[in-house]
């Protein structure tokens, strides 16, 4: 347990003597390093000097009052769990005070048993969050923008507008096909950004149906309608502090473009069937691969919300537009599945280079990522050949615009199954045959029309 390696801080405010020593005493005597302060200057005092882990707080004091320092608290150190100390008579303010931002509230006499409890709990909130915050930085380390590969003038490009866009608040729309980059990019904008510490929210726009999609993003009150069977948090409300990333927004509904639209104006939103709007401060980042000016012509996207999320445009090209970046991206998923799979491919060949440089990728760098991965985990090699690969000569069986027809799909899956049976028979003909089923004059007509070749018998050829 943390406290016993490091006393956890707590501040006791209150004008009672009797109560703040004796409580301070209990307090020590569990093993606590307390604080005492008899009214609310010191209390605010104290908190500017250093931060307390839990601030229990008397809301009747001389000076300034327990709501005051509360939100002195609330404003410089937000991590503090506030617990107020209530007589007979100041329960409204008590309620009050949670509006504000306490965690809790106890009556007076206070029970010491039930205090102790609460604080315990309350320690132990705090422990859970610096270790999400923890988490969350390194992951915030792993989506670091160093991990986004390209070196291509429009990469630069890219690279100098989330720089320069992720420390303000500015919302941010990417756009770019399917495996392109876009979330990549978004949680990219988050590390950086100053509220990198909090969440990083994200939302698919498609996957969620109309009716859930705005309780989702706004959340709802119990009973607002009929499987409302308890009060829900919004998506807008988790993210407070971070980021919401709102993927595939060129899906979104109408109906709900409306409500986003005042949430992203008035910075706060209406939970489904509430009276009173709540505060959201975050960072909105939206995605599409739909073309949004073509959406909005055909009255399907509000131009308004549009130019609201557009205040900083990011567009991810097409992997075929920037086919220098292929050999980086290739050796940087080598090295990546290497690691990750603890194997030890050391690159592919020229011509498995020359056939992905010069390849399609409908998929863009997802699809490149997926071939590498799976070349690696069933080579036999070490350097990725054209049979790994499981693409015949030079984007034969690729799958072209309109050309992905199934007899080129069915030959490029027989020409995998054909080559990794002869590698795992090292290329023993009648041991391939029969494990594949067919004669061996069928296994050499399949090898010849395929295109396939003995790496190793060529690799002896060719060596010194
Ligand atoms: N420039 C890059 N460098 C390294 N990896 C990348 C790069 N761009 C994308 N990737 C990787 O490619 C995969 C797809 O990226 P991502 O999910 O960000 O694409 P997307 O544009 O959101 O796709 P979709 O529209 O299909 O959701 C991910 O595994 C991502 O890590
Ligand atoms: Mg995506």
């Amino acid at each position: 347990m943390v406290m016993a390696e490091q006393k956890s801080e707590i501040l006791v405010a209150d004008d009672e003597a009797t109560f703040r020593e004796t409580f301070t005493k209990v307090l020590e005597e569990e093993g606590f390093a307390v604080t005492p302060v008899c009214d609310g200057r010191e209390a605010t005092e104290a908190i500017l000097k250093q931060p307390y882990a839990v601030a229990i707080l008397d809301i009747q004091m001389p000076g300034s009052d327990g709501i005051s320092v509360l939100r002195e608290i609330t404003a410089v150190r937000p991590q503090t769990r506030v617990i107020m100390v209530t007589a007979y008579g100041t329960v409204e303010m008590a309620v009050e005070a949670i509006k504000l931002g306490a965690c809790d509230y106890v009556m007076k006499p206070v029970n010491f048993d039930e205090m102790l409890t609460k604080i315990r709990q309350h320690l132990r909130f705090v422990e859970l969050e610096a270790e999400n915050r923890k988490l969350r930085e390194e992951l915030n380390e792993r989506f670091d923008i160093s991990h986004i590969i390209g070196a291509t003038q429009v990469m630069k490009q890219v690279f100098e507008t989330i720089r320069k866009v992720a420390p303000t608040r500015s919302s941010v729309l990417i756009t770019g096909d399917s495996g392109t980059g876009k979330e990549l990019v978004a949680r990219a904008i988050h590390a950086l950004s100053a509220t990198s510490s909090g969440r990083f929210i994200p939302i698919n726009c498609s996957a969620i149906p109309e009716t859930l999609l705005e309780s989702e993003l706004f959340g709802h009150k119990r009973g607002s309608f009929t499987s409302a069977f308890e009060d829900k948090k919004g998506l807008f409300e988790t993210a407070r502090g971070g980021t919401l990333f709102l993927d595939e927004i060129g899906h979104m509904p109408m109906g709900c473009q409306v409500k986003l639209l005042r949430a992203v104006e008035q910075r706060q939103v209406l939970p489904v069937g509430a009276t009173t709007p709540i505060e959201v401060n975050l960072r909105l980042i939206a995605a599409t691969n739909r073309d949004l000016a073509k959406e909005i012509q055909e009255g399907r996207f509000r131009e308004d919300l549009f130019y609201r999320l557009n205040v900083v445009g990011i567009h991810l090209p097409l992997l075929r537009e920037r086919r220098e970046d292929i050999p980086l991206l290739v050796r940087h998923f080598v090295k990546k599945c290497n690691a990750e799979m603890g194997k030890h491919c050391t690159g592919v060949s020229d011509d498995v280079m020359q056939m992905l440089v010069d390849h399609e990728w409908r998929g863009n760098i997802r699809e490149l990522q997926n071939v590498i991965e799976r070349a690696i985990i069933f080579a036999e090699g070490e350097t990725l050949e054209l049979e790994d690969i499981g693409f015949t000569r030079a984007g034969e069986a690729a799958p072209r615009p309109g050309q992905e027809d199934l007899q080129s799909l069915v030959k490029a899956y027989e020409k995998e199954q054909v080559c990794r049976a002869l590698n795992q028979h090292d290329w023993d003909k009648t041991e391939t045959a029969r494990a594949l089923g067919i004669g061996v004059s069928s296994l050499y007509r399949k090898i010849d029309e395929l295109g396939i070749v003995n790496r190793r018998e060529r690799a002896r050829k060719n060596g010194p």
